[in-house]
Order: C-alpha cells, then structure tokens, then sequence
C-alpha cells in the first residue's frame, strides 16, 4: 500500500472486469455482448436487448415470452406504494422522485436484502424492469396532477409504459406505433454502456453488498447530474436559450470557447469517445424522419444542426476530439414525443435499466469482486494541537 496511483476522475483505472459492452473510443464502436449496435438497433428490440445484457444471450422465441410474462406479472405497484407521490412537491424533478420510489422497494420486499440469493436476485431483477415503467409513468403524472393509471399487462412494456404516461383512466388509449418504435430504439441506444458513472456507481454501492434497489437508486441519482443522464434535458435548455436569442448559434460557440462560467456546448464531448458518438450517429439519422412525422421542433433541430456543424470545422473542437454524444439529439425526439425537458433524463434511466442490473449480478458473482474503497492524496495538516475555544 506503499504507492497509490492519483487517478481523479478514475480516468485510467480499469475498476473491473466485464463481459457486458464493448466500447473501442476512437473508432466509435459500441457492442453488447458481442453485437454491434447498429445491428440491434436496427433488427431487435428493447425488451430482447434487456435479456441480452442481463443473461449474455439473445432469447429464444420461448425465452422471450417467459421473460416477457414474468415482466407482465410484476407491473403493478403495491397500493402504499403509491400513496408516496401524494406526499412529493407537485413541481419536484421527477429523477429524485424515481430514485426515491426505487429505494422504497427495499421497504416493500424485504426478502430482497441479501444479495447472495439468486432466485431473489431473479425476482428484483423481474420486479425492477416491470415496476421502474411504472413508477416513471407516475412521476410524470405527479408533475401535471393527473390521475394514475394501472398498468395494462395486454400491452408490451414501452406501449404500457406510454399509456401510463399520457393515458386517462376512464378513456381508450391509443398507442402510436411511430412513437412507441422510436422510444423503443432509444431505449436499446441507453441500454448499456460499460464503466459509466451511474453504472459504476450501481456496482460500488452494491461492493458493500447493498441490495439491487439500493444499489439501482443510487445510480439513479449519479445519473441525474447534468454532465452525464441530465445532459439530454441540458441540451434542449441549450437549444431554446440559443433560439430565444436571436439563433446566433457563432455567438454561443465563442462563448464556449471562452469557458464562460456555465457555459459547454452540452451533448458534446465523451470520457471515451474520441470519435462520433455511434449512438449520436443512429439517432441523428433517426430524428429527422421522427420529427417531420411527429412534427416537432424543427427550428431547434436546424439550431441543433448547425451547431454541430460549427463545432465540427472549428479547432478547439477539433483538437479536443469532441464530437456529438448520445444526448445531443435525444431531447428533440422526446420533446416532439410529447415529455417535458425535465423528464427526459428519467427516459435515460428506464433505458439504462438493464444495463445496471446486468453490471450489478456480474458483480455480485465475480470472485474477485471486493468492496469498492478508493485511496487518497492527503494534502491537509500533518499534525497539530487542540486550541481550546477561548484561545481561536
Ligand atoms: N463543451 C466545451 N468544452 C468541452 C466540452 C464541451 N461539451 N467537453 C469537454 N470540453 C473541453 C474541456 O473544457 C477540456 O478542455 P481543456 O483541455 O482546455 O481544459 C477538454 O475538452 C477535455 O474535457 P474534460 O472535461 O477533461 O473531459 P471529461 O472526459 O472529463 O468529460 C464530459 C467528459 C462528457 C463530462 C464532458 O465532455 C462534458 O461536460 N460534456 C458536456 C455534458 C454532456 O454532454 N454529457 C453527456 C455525456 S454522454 C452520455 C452520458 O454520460 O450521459
């Protein structure tokens, strides 16, 4: 213990071995357990990426539809369960409001509490992807005090999940296969991506041998900061801030060149990625046709457009290798989806969902997993002697 390596950030610590999410940064490649993203993109779905991650195989069609019944069986929430968004601010950021529910699922299955057991483990997988949509779905009906709805278990999970959202209880809702595929593709997008700090975060919570749903919320809440999920909600402010001035989009930049205080041209630049972002690349190429069917947000994603087309050609992006990431076109898409800003980073968490739960098993059961605990550089006082009060 003589020498500890400075690492702020942990920008070159490999804090674990794992077999989930392929990233090689410079070339822009991103795989799931072997796949390439394009490939699931284009040809899976949400729920089959899901099992992927979590189980290491893409599911047989018998797998898939055991997979999708238990999820089915779980959607509903406990009735006390419930009782807790009556007790939140109307206005709250529903991203506390969703790591709080998902911390309260420790209180409503206690067998849940020892990380040790699989078929438990098996059972808070099921519970948190079928009860996470729901709880998400109630978030955004706390913020518009509408109404909650039950889940309809006849319905897929993003279907259900939209319906929960912008459904009413006494009235047919009908889900728009355009809106419903969309969503499901950016779910697959968010699904996994390695070492993140909401996914590292999961595992080093769940190093000391905290439960999933702790350890689950507590990733929540990594992910709510605005340097990492939050950046989706960021961008949109950003789009609309620059639109409300005038769409000096050559005005902005400078001011992101200057580092004002504040000030980063959010959706841009990786911790990895030193190349376009292969998510950003998909989801570029999927929110035109998105938002000329839905017809939303033209204006800002001409502003969108043109501000990456100004970072691109300019050095200081250039030589800093920054380049689109996966937030930089989301908020367009949820926006003409019908989500408020403030809800698009919950969108983010259902999506990454089974990424945390598969980095949290892989955990669990590597051997050589031990609690996470950092060292330090202690750069304080050396030594010095209590001064009674009187004497300060
Ligand atoms: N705008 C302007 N300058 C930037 C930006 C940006 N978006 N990103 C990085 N830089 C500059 C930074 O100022 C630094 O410059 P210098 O060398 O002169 O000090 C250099 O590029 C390296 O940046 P860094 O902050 O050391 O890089 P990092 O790996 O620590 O941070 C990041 C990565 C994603 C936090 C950062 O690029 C950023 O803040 N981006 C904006 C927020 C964002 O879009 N986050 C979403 C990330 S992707 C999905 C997710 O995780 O949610």
């Amino acid at each position: 213990t003589g020498y500890i390596t400075h690492d702020p950030g942990f920008v070159n610590t490999g804090a674990a071995s794992s077999a989930i999410t392929y990233i090689d940064g410079d070339a822009g490649i991103l795989r799931y357990r072997g796949y390439p993203i394009e490939q699931l993109a284009e040809k899976s779905t949400f729920i089959e990426v899901s099992y992927l991650l979590i189980y290491g195989e893409l599911p047989t069609q018998a797998q898939l539809e055991e997979f999708t019944g238990k999820i089915q069986r779980h959607t509903l929430l406990h009735e006390d369960l419930k009782a807790f968004f009556s007790g939140f601010p109307r206005d709250a950021h529903p991203m506390p409001v969703l790591s709080s529910a998902v911390s309260a699922l420790s209180t409503f299955y206690q067998d849940s509490l020892n990380p040790f057991d699989e078929a438990n483990v098996e059972l808070s997988t099921i519970r948190l992807l079928a009860k996470v949509p729901t709880l998400a779905a109630y978030a955004y009906k706390k913020s518009v005090g509408q109404p909650l709805l039950y889940p309809d278990n006849s319905l897929g999970l993003v279907e259900n999940f939209l319906r929960m959202t912008f459904g009413f209880p006494a009235e047919p809702y009908e889900v728009d296969p355009d809106v419903a595929k969309a969503l499901d593709l950016l779910f697959i997008l968010h699904a996994d991506h390695e070492q993140n700090c909401s996914t590292s975060t999961v595992r080093l919570v769940g190093s000391s041998e905290a439960n999933l749903f702790a350890s689950i919320s507590a990733g929540i809440n990594a992910l709510f900061g605005p340097l990492h999920g939050g950046a989706n909600s960021a961008v949109l402010d950003m789009l609309e801030g620059i639109q409300a001035e005038g769409g000096d989009v050559a005005n902005f930049v400078t001011r992101v060149k200057n580092k004002e205080k504040g000030v980063r041209l959010m959706g841009f630049g990786h911790r990895v990625y030193k190349n376009y972002d292969p998510r950003a690349k998909i989801i570029k190429n999927t929110a035109d046709e998105i938002l000329s069917k839905l017809k939303g947000g033209d204006q800002l994603l001409d502003i969108a457009k043109k501000l990456e087309e100004t970072a691109l050609s300019d050095d200081y992006f250039i030589e800093r290798k920054l380049y689109p990431n996966v937030d930089f076109y989301t908020g367009l898409i949820y926006r003409a989806l019908g989500f408020p800003t403030k809800y698009f980073t919950v969108l983010f968490a259902l999506g990454r969902l089974p990424g945390w739960i598969a980095h949290w098993r892989e955990m669990i059961q590597d051997p050589a997993t031990k609690i996470g605990r950092p060292r330090q550089i202690y750069t304080g006082y050396a030594s010095r002697d209590y001064a009674p009060i009187s004497e300060r």
